[in-house]
């Protein structure tokens, strides 16, 4: 832990930008709250949180983070009211519009973890554009886990291995080889994952990936956060101690 007299007191947001986590992992909590506190509909939640990644998404790219995973949308997910679902659905839609649209500008890497064949035919294509289109971009890879759930995830890694096995092509089964299985294959596990919203849960995010990250909470709700808030979770990251389950040098 740093130590820092008082006229050196750091602030809390105080970033060392030379030496930032690789991947940053957020659940995107708190649309419906910051909408009620508003006496607004939900759905006017969801909308400004997907100005909020907009804006956050743009700041982690221009800082130089590598990765950056966001929990779009649950498997459990589908279980909201059929309004609310249809629209994070168009919100989505909107987004990758726009995105395909600046990609050659922007030259950020999308990606989507979780099966995607359940949504519309429109939204498959434009994440079938997404993907084919930054496929070459090697700037700041963005993740998007859409119907995705963590457990899910490793059922279906686990069925495809055991497919592999029984053909006699399988690998020898390490965590490493494992991971190749996942959507998140070739991605490094997050460094920090971070919930706004106030709940101390991962609610079925990334549980494979997430086995060593550090985990950073706050009350703010997702259409409030700021670059100021990232920032502040990153510093925090930085003066934590990790030993991935070793002692000190
Ligand atoms: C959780 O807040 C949020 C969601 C289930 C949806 C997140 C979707 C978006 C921000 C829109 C589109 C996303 C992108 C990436 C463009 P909640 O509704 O559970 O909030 P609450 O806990 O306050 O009710």
């Amino acid at each position: 832990m740093a130590f820092f007299s008082k006229k050196q007191t750091k602030k809390a947001e105080e970033v060392d930008f030379s030496n930032l986590p690789r991947h940053i992992a957020i659940i995107l909590d708190g649309n419906g709250r910051w909408a009620q506190q508003r006496n607004l509909p939900r759905t006017a939640g969801h909308a400004a949180g997907a100005e909020t990644f907009r804006k956050i998404a743009t700041y982690c790219r221009d800082i130089g983070l590598e990765y950056l995973t966001v929990y779009a949308f649950s498997t459990e997910n589908w279980k909201r009211p059929k309004n609310e679902v249809d629209t994070i659905m168009s919100l989505l839609e909107k987004y990758l519009y726009e995105a395909i649209d600046r990609m050659e500008r922007d030259k950020v890497k999308m990606c989507f973890f979780g099966d995607t064949t359940v949504l519309s035919p429109e939204l498959q294509e434009l994440i079938a554009r997404t993907r084919e289109i930054s496929l070459h971009y090697e700037g700041c890879q963005v993740n998007i886990c859409l119907n995705y759930g963590g457990r899910d995830e490793i059922l279906r890694a686990v069925a495809q291995y055991a497919q592999e096995y029984k053909a006699g092509t399988a690998p020898e089964l390490t965590e490493e080889s494992f991971s190749r299985y996942l959507y998140s294959a070739g991605v490094p596990d997050p460094d920090l994952l971070i919930r706004p919203g106030g709940e101390l849960r991962l609610s079925n995010f990334l549980m494979w990936q997430s086995a060593y990250s550090e985990l950073y909470f706050t009350d703010t709700l997702w259409p409030d956060f700021t670059e100021a808030d990232i920032n502040r979770a990153i510093a925090a990251y930085q003066h934590r101690d990790r030993r991935f389950g070793g002692i000190k040098p």
